[in-house]
């Protein structure tokens, strides 16, 4: 694993940022995969900025965003594809067609799970795979347990993620969807490259366990450690604990 420690989340969202501009420039057609949650904003803040200064054309790029939660439609506030919208794709020129998301109301949500890693395979797979990490070392929705599902697939979130998640919900954890749909392990370790981004102490933790710790599904992140080419783009206080 390549570990960059900067001096605060933003020079991480500003490297990161420049990785993904990198990875563009270097080829234009690449297959991003994209997370949610509270880390990425500030990256998706850069993108946008460097994408207006026109040092970055998504014309070109496929994105796989990792999940979406069960039982709410794509239109939802809390949805991650509402997130997006607003965090990124209304900011960008991605063409709507190459944008690909899970549907949390597919009427069949197995069928929907088969649809997209059909997907991601006819893309070609993704090419560079940008994450987050839960407080529970949770990678896209892959949740701690005891056993780990290599591909898309129906998850039931912890307390903890939903916990975590309730900001999107109006701050109340019994609004949050019990169900989400998510790239499987398998998926996300299909990547070409992955990009980790963690920041702040909360993450110190799961960083630790996952990047020295042994492989165990109780910490989902820990199985990057079978990837060839994993950055972890960490903050001083993410890295507290290596
Ligand atoms: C959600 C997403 C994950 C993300 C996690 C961390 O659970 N499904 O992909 O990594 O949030 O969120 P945050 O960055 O807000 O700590």
């Amino acid at each position: 694993m390549d570990i960059l420690v900067f001096d605060t989340a933003d020079e991480v969202a500003a490297a990161v940022a420049g990785r993904i501009v990198d990875a563009v420039a270097a080829r234009p057609d690449v297959v991003l995969g994209l997370p949610t949650g509270r880390t990425p904003i500030a990256t998706y803040r850069a993108l946008r900025r460097l994408h207006h200064a026109g040092h970055v054309n998504f014309a070109r790029v496929t994105t796989f965003n990792l999940d979406e939660f069960a039982g709410i439609t794509p239109g939802h506030p809390g949805s991650f594809r509402t997130f997006m919208d607003r965090h990124l794709f209304s900011e960008v020129n991605l063409a709507p067609g190459r944008i690909h998301f899970l549907d949390g109301a597919a009427p069949d949500l197995d069928a929907e799970c088969v649809r997209y890693e059909t997907a991601v395979d006819a893309a070609g797979g993704i090419g560079l795979q940008l994450l987050g990490i839960g407080s529970n070392g949770h990678i896209g929705f892959n949740e701690p347990g005891t056993e780990l599902v290599t591909r898309t697939h129906r998850v039931h979130l912890a307390a903890s993620t939903r916990r975590d998640n309730a900001a999107l919900f109006g701050g109340d954890i019994a609004n949050v969807p019990a169900e989400a749909l998510s790239m499987g392990m398998g998926t996300i370790l299909g990547a070409g490259t992955i990009v980790l981004i963690a920041t702040g102490e909360r993450k110190a933790q799961c960083v630790g366990s996952a990047v020295q710790g042994p492989l165990t599904t109780q910490l989902p992140a820990s199985f990057l450690q079978l990837h060839r080419h994993v950055e972890l783009y960490l903050d001083r206080p993410a890295a507290s604990r290596l």
